[in-house]
């Protein structure tokens, strides 16, 4: 009876040790800000700052706070919001959750892992004191083992057993809430590529960046045009693979406006850490900037498709071309500085006389690539894996056009 009430305090203490780290805050940035120095996510030009009250109307925004729908500094308000340090706040185990169905699947990791600690810590102590107070030694008999206990069997097995059916119960419950979007959430279009995402909404304005707004559900509808990727959200606790040929799920409600982390979770390929980089350091290659989620203020997201769409329908061609540089994964194998990465630079390039991997050469124009983009392995290049996913059907003549001027203006 002292050895069990003895342990019981030791596993107590173990589990208030425990409740500590779990207590224990930290700030969740993990990514370097580019442009903002401070940690803390600043309020320039934040349209999160936005009151609810202005939802009803979302083109324009009377409130000095937020910005104007046209561009500031050469960037959008929503890529202002997309470029913000990553806001998760959270502790050691997790980051905050900020998925309303994420707090049943919290609880239950939590309860799980402190079930196991207990029992952990419990059976360990007590094999290690039992050993030491039943060790054979001088004057000391040793004791018969009891055949068996009634009481004490049938408690280790009710007991345990209630836990674990609830355990069950609880976990099938929270995985059919999981699994089953509510019928009115909005539908967004998820294409992965290596090494980028394409995110397309209702009214086909695609973007790199996945903008969701707060309070209401989203279902993503994902498909890969290559290989296996997943899709990983940790503040929204959705990981799912994406698949080629076939369409897979994942559906959550934000519940407070930020910008969070959005990473592939499946090794897909020279690039995977670096999946939907939109910022590469030139000098060491590496990523300062991956694809987001940015949860907008009530009323935001829909500012947000009226004023992405107006972006793609004004930009100058080669602006438009540079922009899809970066937001469709170009950058990820094409430098624009002239080093070779997976694929050739883009600098200096149009107009040239390029090898090909069948001993020809061809001269780098428009046609040529055109040709690049819709069939990549047509016209190869020697010393280049060959690694470029096709572009037929996910570009626009306009943007096709953009890409070229872009290609053209680098040289
Ligand atoms: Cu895509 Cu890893």
């Amino acid at each position: 009876m002292k050895s069990m009430i003895r342990y019981l305090i030791i596993a107590s203490l173990m589990l208030g040790w425990l409740g500590l780290a779990i207590a224990q805050p930290q700030t969740g940035s993990n990514v370097p800000a580019p442009g903002s120095g401070s940690g803390v996510a600043p309020a320039t030009g934040t349209a999160q700052a936005v009151p609810t009250g202005t939802a009803n109307a979302p083109a324009t925004s009377p409130t000095g706070t937020a910005a104007p729908s046209t561009n500031t500094g050469g960037q959008a308000w929503y890529d202002i919001l997309a470029n913000k340090p990553i806001e998760e706040q959270g502790n050691f185990w997790l980051p905050r959750a900020v998925n309303k169905a994420a707090d049943d699947s919290d609880l239950m990791y939590l309860s799980v892992l402190a079930l196991s600690y207990f029992f952990f810590f419990a059976i360990t102590i007590c094999v290690v004191w039992f050993c030491w107070k039943y060790r054979h030694r001088p004057g000391h008999k040793a004791e018969p083992s009891a055949a068996h206990n009634d009481a004490l069997e049938i408690t280790w097995t009710v007991i345990p057993t209630i836990i674990v059916v609830f355990l069950f119960w609880y976990g099938w419950r929270s995985y059919i809430h999981v699994v089953t979007p509510p019928n009115k959430a909005v539908e967004i279009q998820v294409l992965a590529q290596r090494w980028n995402w394409t995110f397309t909404h209702a009214n086909g304005v695609t973007d790199s960046d996945l903008h969701v707004p707060s309070g209401t559900p989203v279902r993503l509808v994902m498909t890969s045009t290559d290989v296996l990727h997943s899709f990983y959200a940790p503040a929204m606790r959705v990981k799912q693979d994406v698949v080629p040929r076939r369409y897979t799920y994942v559906w959550f409600e934000a519940t407070k406006p930020g910008t969070y982390r959005l990473t592939c979770a499946e090794y897909c390929g020279t690039w995977h850490a670096q999946m939907a980089c939109q910022k590469t350091d030139p000098h060491t290659n590496a990523c300062l900037r991956r694809a987001v989620v940015v949860v907008h203020a009530p009323g935001d997201y829909e500012r947000y498709l009226a004023d992405k769409q107006a972006e793609s329908d004004n930009l100058p061609p080669a602006e438009l071309g540079k922009k899809l540089y970066e937001k469709k994964g170009c950058n990820a194998c094409h430098t624009v500085d002239g080093t070779p990465r997976v694929g050739p630079t883009f600098l200096h390039d149009f107009g040239t006389k390029v090898p090909l991997s069948d001993g020809s050469t061809i001269t780098m124009d428009e046609n040529y690539i055109t040709e690049s983009l819709m069939t990549p392995q047509a016209k190869a290049r020697p010393g280049y894996p060959p690694s470029m996913p096709s572009f037929q059907g996910q570009l626009k003549p306009k943007e096709i056009t953009g890409l070229i001027e872009y290609i053209k203006s680098l040289k």
